[in-house]
């Protein structure tokens, strides 16, 4: 596979590690954290299955235990279990988990790795979507920004639940902030520029992520069968309101744009700090 990959040295970060160090060493990630580990002189990058943020029962009556023992201890497992495995040796091995999904997405024509890397990082962020008291309506700051993007909390509601109802086969749905600065390079980007700044609706099939198009996601909904089939049978739609009206949390929303505001702040004052230094050495 290593063969079909052309990174840049920025992906590659297992250099500097100890021989012979028994170790865990851990690195901070916008919205993961990953451990890479060495153990004597084999160095192997190993991603964990991260546990729901609650109990499996904790979201009982509206997501039983047993989908939770299924979604997240076989099917979230799967691909963690798979990821390692298809990692190790190659080039990818010890990158962050968003790297690897960046780089494989490879502008849509996915390279082995993504969809195992890119359905860990949705599981992760899925499960951080929800909790036991989840539901109700927003306030703050992302109420006001959903009312001025959509025009009501209602609208937003609705195209959110059309879009996750209308996400043909497998796939997710995702409220994302959309920022001016679009350098993913590895992907088309697929809104246009007068959605720039702007919360948007977007699905997307299977594993893709809005990450691979440089946006910040904000909320998703699993709408692959094996998340509601236990639960409801075929009937996405009941599972689809019910996860607005009773799973959502909108404080990890609001944690999320809080986050994404700030990194998007940063980038925009580091943009300016270079082009100042460019104009300073022209
Ligand atoms: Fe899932």
């Amino acid at each position: 596979m290593s063969a079909t990959l052309s990174l840049s040295s920025t992906f590659i970060s297992r250099h500097g590690l100890d021989e012979g160090l028994k170790s865990v060493r851990c690195s901070p990630r916008r919205y993961n954290e990953r451990c890479v580990r060495k153990v004597g002189a084999l160095v192997t990058a190993k991603f964990d299955l991260k546990p729901p943020p609650y109990p499996l029962d904790a979201l009982e009556p509206n997501m039983s235990k047993k989908t939770l023992e299924y979604h997240w201890g076989k099917h979230h497992r799967g691909y963690v279990d798979n990821l390692n495995k298809q990692l190790v040796g190659t080039e990818l091995d010890g990158i962050a988990l968003e790297d690897v999904i960046r780089a494989t997405y490879n502008k849509g024509d996915l390279l082995p790795p993504f969809n195992n890397a890119a359905q860990i990082w949705n599981h992760d962020f899925f499960w951080e979507s929800i909790s036991p008291d989840g539901g109700g309506k927003p306030s703050g700051e992302l109420l006001r920004f959903l009312e001025r993007d959509f025009g009501s909390f209602e609208a937003f509601v609705q195209q959110f639940k059309s879009a996750a109802a209308t996400q043909f086969g497998s796939g997710w749905a995702w409220l994302a902030y959309k920022p001016s600065r679009l350098d993913a390079g590895n992907a088309i980007n697929p809104r246009p520029s007068e959605e720039d700044k702007k919360l948007i609706v977007v699905k997307s099939p299977n594993a893709v992520n809005p990450l691979v198009w440089d946006y910040y996601p904000l909320l998703t909904i699993d709408v692959w069968e094996h998340a509601y089939y236990l639960d409801f049978q075929n009937r996405r739609p009941d599972y689809i309101s019910l996860f607005m009206e009773k799973l959502v949390s909108w404080e990890s929303v609001s944690n999320r744009l809080e986050t994404a505001m700030a990194d998007i702040a940063e980038r925009e004052r580091a943009g300016e700090r270079k082009k100042e230094q460019v104009e300073e050495e022209a």
